[in-house]
């Protein structure tokens, strides 16, 4: 053991993330395809075949074993696994749960999410989360979705980002999915996300070993001098209130990318020369520790899983850099008394980036858009030689 290098706590996870329609293909009967298809969408290019990972899971997961990582979080499509409202598919169910099982026998551990943003077009159509009716549908695909957990995964995230999908509401195409650039949240919808938390929580209750939780786009809200309120303010109903909302879970999720200063004409855009990623957002990996740190502090002390952190960049040596950064930043919080679960990365593969279409890669691993053929890039060895020694090096590794 070298005296230079940061130890993580054992029984530490690492993984990598990603979400079914940004990965899968042709997911045609949710709520994203007929937008990605409309005339007047901002969505730059639709997501089509995405990585035809319904089809190469298998090698997907492989990859990322292999790389020395130990942990996948993937999602299931509640459109293809109950296409018309009442009407399930059995197919789909055991689609999924070939997932989980091939996680497991390559010795991966699974965590699988519920809802990660996008949902059936009968339930977008039938007044998505302003129905009365959205927490009854929710716990029922809950329970259509026992079958996937089985006795044997543990980690369950029922809603990605809810601060997110309350801000996305309204149905105009989001340009950009940060807080400056997104509408303010509809607190309906915010209240009702959360009943269908509890609700689906209930009905994860029943499972076994399954420890449930929801994962937070922390944003890393900083106030210029004298905006200290407007920020408190802004910030709140963006992010606080989901995670004081995670108090009595079993873990929370933090998903971090970069910060958001508040001016005082609210969220700032980023300064010219500052450094940006190919979404525009500002390169900031100290966004994890205090995404961290927050989380820790306003639910009261829940275990935290830092379900997603990474940076879109066409350049390698900068997400090695960053996701560096992010890393030392994450290892002060834990050496502080924060307790974290794991460390997964956004993301597996190159997608679809929702509205920016395909341009800004995320990926350790590229995805040739013609023939599905994936190329590892550096920073998947990179991560995996930390994962395996549990332990984060000098930067220069
Ligand atoms: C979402 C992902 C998205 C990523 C980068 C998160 O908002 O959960 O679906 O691709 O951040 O924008």
């Amino acid at each position: 053991m070298l005296d230079n290098q940061l130890n993580f706590p054992a029984g530490f996870l690492w993984g990598a993330a990603t979400a079914a329609h940004q990965i899968e293909g042709n997911n045609i009967n949710n709520d994203w395809w007929p937008r990605e298809h409309s005339g007047d969408t901002n969505i730059a290019e639709p997501s089509g075949d995405a990585c035809d990972s319904y089809h190469r899971y298998r090698e997907d997961m492989t990859l990322l074993r292999d790389a020395g990582l130990d942990t996948y979080r993937f999602s299931i499509e509640w459109s293809r696994i109950e296409p018309e409202e009442g009407h399930v598919s059995r197919a789909a169910i055991d689609h999924y749960r070939r997932m989980a099982d091939t996680a497991l026998e390559l010795g991966l551990t699974p965590m699988v999410t519920l809802m990660h943003f996008t949902v059936p077009r009968w339930f977008a159509r039938d007044g998505m989360w302003r129905s009365p009716k959205a927490a009854d549908r929710f716990a029922r695909f809950t329970e259509l979705a026992l079958p996937v957990l089985g006795e044997d995964v543990k980690w369950v995230c029922t809603i990605n980002e809810p601060n997110i999908a309350a801000m996305i509401a309204g149905g105009e195409d989001p340009a950009n999915l940060v807080a400056y650039a997104l509408p303010a949240p509809d607190l309906q919808v915010a209240d009702t996300l959360l009943e269908c938390h509890r609700r689906s929580r209930e009905v994860l209750s029943g499972v076994g070993g399954v420890r449930s939780g929801w994962t937070v786009a922390t944003q890393a809200f900083q106030a210029e001098p004298g905006c200290e309120e407007l920020a408190h303010d802004y910030g709140y109903q963006r992010d606080d209130w989901y995670l004081e909302a995670a108090a009595d879970d079993d873990w929370v999720g933090v998903q971090a990318y970069t910060r958001t200063i508040i001016g005082p004409e609210g969220p700032r855009q980023v300064p010219e020369g500052v450094e940006t990623t190919l979404t525009g957002w500002e390169y900031y990996p100290r966004a994890l520790e205090l995404g961290v740190r927050s989380a820790w502090d306003k639910t009261g002390g829940v275990p935290v899983f830092v379900t997603e952190n990474g940076i879109a960049t066409a350049d390698d040596a900068r997400r090695i850099d960053y996701t560096h950064g992010a890393l030392t930043g994450l290892h002060a919080a834990i050496e502080d008394g924060v307790t974290v679960e794991g460390y997964l990365h956004w993301s597996l593969l190159d997608n679809f980036e929702w509205t920016s279409g395909y341009r800004p890669t995320f990926g350790l691993v590229a995805v040739n858009r013609t023939t599905f053929v994936r190329t590892p890039k550096p920073s998947l060895a990179w991560l995996g030689r930390v994962a395996a020694a549990n332990a984060l090096g000098p930067h220069q590794q």
